[in-house]
């Protein structure tokens, strides 16, 4: 139809496995991302890019204008719940005021569609599992906080304007592009099964992990893992949905199926084929107990099909990822 979704964030990891679905689903990309963490080399070729902030209004605005944008899909911003600890205004001006900014500029613009990166920590220590989108938001740390504010504001937008949205509050993110052609390139990445990989490749002396107290079976931490290339399917159901007329909808993207961290590292050591140092350590600030989706309404409303709900080929995918990385630097 001529028009364009721009996508912020999109030369990190999961924007740019979002830019991939749109390519296969024939859509128009536009990427915007100030690099701090994402890699150019991950958009790619043929896909505008625009190195800046999204929280840039006179570069956004143009953006919209010239490439008839009726859709922002919005992943730029700080993922790390501890980081958002020690430095929590970093996570209120990275993520609630610049999307503040970016929401500003899709109205003005009149932009149809919004597509924003949520997370489960907004439920932050839930009282039942699965988790719906019903049960309370309670985030415990102030990553999750910067991010539910701004389902606020997008509720608020699409009460008094005519844009619509979806929230996706995604669950644990990981895996790589099954052909190979994107995958985890951020040089600080912390998240588990990135740091699990990287000490069965001999790149960081094993790993720790982060609590052995936890009430579940074996004490640590129990997590919903969800392959990046179906959560990117989501985005692009997530738009098909807004398309074809949709009603503004706040949403989980998991498998509804949790494992523990040790759970975790005994897949990478078996798909790995390799054992490696694990140390024990104290609880992480902010880290909840078990965070696992019911995934019914995303089934339901988005017809999301999920086509990678294997922890094996999560970690397959990432481990491929790893030894050829087309881009990015090894840990
Ligand atoms: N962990 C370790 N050792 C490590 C890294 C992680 O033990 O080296 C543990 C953590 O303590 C936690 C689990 O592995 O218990 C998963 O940690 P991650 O850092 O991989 O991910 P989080 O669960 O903290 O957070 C991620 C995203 C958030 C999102 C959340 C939702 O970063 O954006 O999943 O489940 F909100």
């Amino acid at each position: 139809n001529g028009s364009s979704v721009l996508v912020t964030g999109g030369a990190g990891y999961i924007g740019s496995h979002a830019v991939l679905a749109l390519l296969d689903a024939g859509e128009r990309a536009v990427v915007i991302d100030d690099l701090s963490t994402g890699l150019q080399a991950a958009v790619p070729e043929g896909v505008p890019f625009y190195r800046a902030s999204c929280g840039d209004t006179a570069m956004v605005a143009k953006i919209l204008q010239n490439h008839a944008v009726d859709t922002i899909m919005h992943f730029a911003g700080s993922i790390s719940v501890a980081e958002s600890v020690r430095d929590p205004g970093k996570y209120y001006l990275n993520n609630t005021v610049n999307t503040h900014a970016l929401i500003s500029q899709a109205e003005r613009a009149g932009v149809l569609h919004f597509i924003f990166s949520s997370t489960a920590a907004v439920y932050g220590e839930p009282r039942t599992i699965p988790i719906e989108e019903e049960n309370a938001t309670l985030p415990i740390n102030p990553y999750g906080r910067s991010k539910l504010a701004i389902e606020w504001m997008l509720r608020d937008a699409a009460a008094s304007t005519s844009l619509r949205y979806c929230a996706l509050r995604y669950f644990n993110v990981a895996g790589a592009d099954p052909a190979g052609r994107s995958g985890q390139s951020t040089r600080e990445a912390f998240h588990l099964i990135h740091v699990a990989v990287q000490a069965a490749l001999g790149r960081r002396q094993g790993m720790d992990v982060f609590g052995s107290d936890y009430p579940t079976s074996d004490g640590s931490c129990i997590r919903d893992y969800v392959h990046v290339t179906d959560l990117a399917q989501a985005h692009v159901d997530a738009l098909t949905y807004l398309r074809s007329g949709g009603e503004s909808l706040t949403c989980n993207v998991g498998y509804g199926r949790g494992y523990s961290v040790l759970d975790v590292i005994d897949v990478v050591k078996r798909v790995c084929r390799v054992d490696f140092d694990v140390r024990t350590r104290e609880r992480r600030p902010g880290d909840p107990a078990i965070l696992v989706a019911s995934n019914a309404k995303a089934k339901s409303i988005l017809r999301w099909r999920s086509c990678h709900d294997h922890l094996e080929q999560i970690v397959q995918h990432a481990l491929s990822w790893e030894r050829q990385l087309k881009f990015g630097v090894p840990a």
